[in-house]
């Protein structure tokens, strides 16, 4: 049986997730969205998968457009999981929306719940050390489920959040593209250039040894978080200011920013494209 995951990950929750549930469902392969859709293995998959984080209530627009252009097999049994902190809102529903366009449907989707992985706004939570082990035991529950080819009918966005969607997610959206503008590096940056191999989209470019964003960033914190030398340093969007602040203040977490990325996952498997994993959890 023919299956493929496809991923979408910044700072690893996604694709932490995406490896444990390939080996819930006994090997396939992980291919990561920043490929583009070369690859033609949905056309006749028999299972087919999308994990991605949940950004701004919704899928990233990396996914959206991933999605949006892949041919997939109509008999395929697809879910998705959306790895996430708070609010999932309609990231199901936005998937399901693209796949009913192709002549099929999202068949199972599940939220899986993860640290917050953006650093440059709040100082990451719940605790990595105790909330990474809960992250990899649900996804485990999720794999076993997906093996099972049970369905569902999705989480949908809570009738509030719907309610809230454009007044409270404006303000992000029309930054989305410039969440880089207050990146910048300090002397201990050494030019490696690993911070444009991590980014998804193409938005670093290395003029010489110095990084230079793009703004046409799309928010996933991999180069700051990546970065060996925790060399980039970043002004809180103004548009994140009152998120930040009934986290940081009403919600008592400490006024820091720890770059936070999955402990399981390195710079290299975020740069790589795609991998086998094998029942027994091997590439
Ligand atoms: C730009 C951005 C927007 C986010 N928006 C949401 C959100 O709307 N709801 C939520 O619960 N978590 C949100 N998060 C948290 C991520 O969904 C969560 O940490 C996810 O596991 C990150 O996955 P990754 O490590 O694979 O990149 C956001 C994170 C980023 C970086
Ligand atoms: S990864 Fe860090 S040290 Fe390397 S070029 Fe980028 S900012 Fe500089
Ligand atoms: S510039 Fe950094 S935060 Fe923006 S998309 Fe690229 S890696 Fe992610």
């Amino acid at each position: 049986m023919k299956k493929v995951i496809y991923c979408f990950s910044g700072t690893g929750n996604s694709l932490r997730a995406s490896r444990i549930i390939a080996e819930e469902i006994g090997g396939a392969s992980i291919v990561s969205v920043k490929k583009g859709v070369e690859s033609d293995l949905a056309s006749d998959a028999d299972m087919i998968g999308f994990i991605c984080p949940v950004y701004e209530w919704d899928i990233p627009e990396t996914m959206k457009d991933f999605a949006e252009k892949l041919t997939v097999n109509k008999n395929a049994y697809i879910f998705m999981v959306a790895t996430y902190v708070a609010v999932h809102g309609r990231c199901f529903e936005t998937m399901d929306k693209i796949l009913r366009e192709k002549g099929t449907q999202l068949h199972f989707g599940k939220p899986l719940r993860c640290v917050a992985s953006q650093c440059i706004a709040y100082e990451p939570f719940p605790f990595p050390k105790l909330m990474v082990p809960y992250s990899d035991s649900r996804a485990r529950v999720i794999g076993k489920q997906i093996a099972e080819r049970k369905t569902n009918s999705y989480p949908k966005m809570s009738p509030i959040t719907r309610k809230r969607y454009d007044k409270a997610m404006t303000p992000f959206l029309n930054i989305q593209h410039e969440y880089d503008n207050g990146f910048f590096t300090s002397d201990n940056c050494v030019g490696c250039g690993l911070c444009s191999r991590v980014c998804p989209c193409k938005n670093i470019t290395m003029n010489g040894k110095q990084p230079l964003w793009n703004h046409n960033c799309i928010g996933c914190n991999a180069c700051v978080v990546y970065c060996p030398k925790k060399a980039i340093m970043f002004r809180t969007p103004e548009a994140y200011e009152q998120l930040d602040n009934i986290i940081t203040h009403h919600m008592g977490l400490p006024d820091k920013r720890t770059r936070y990325h999955n402990p399981h996952i390195t710079a290299k498997d975020i740069i790589s494209d795609g991998e086998e994993i094998a029942a027994d959890g091997n590439k």
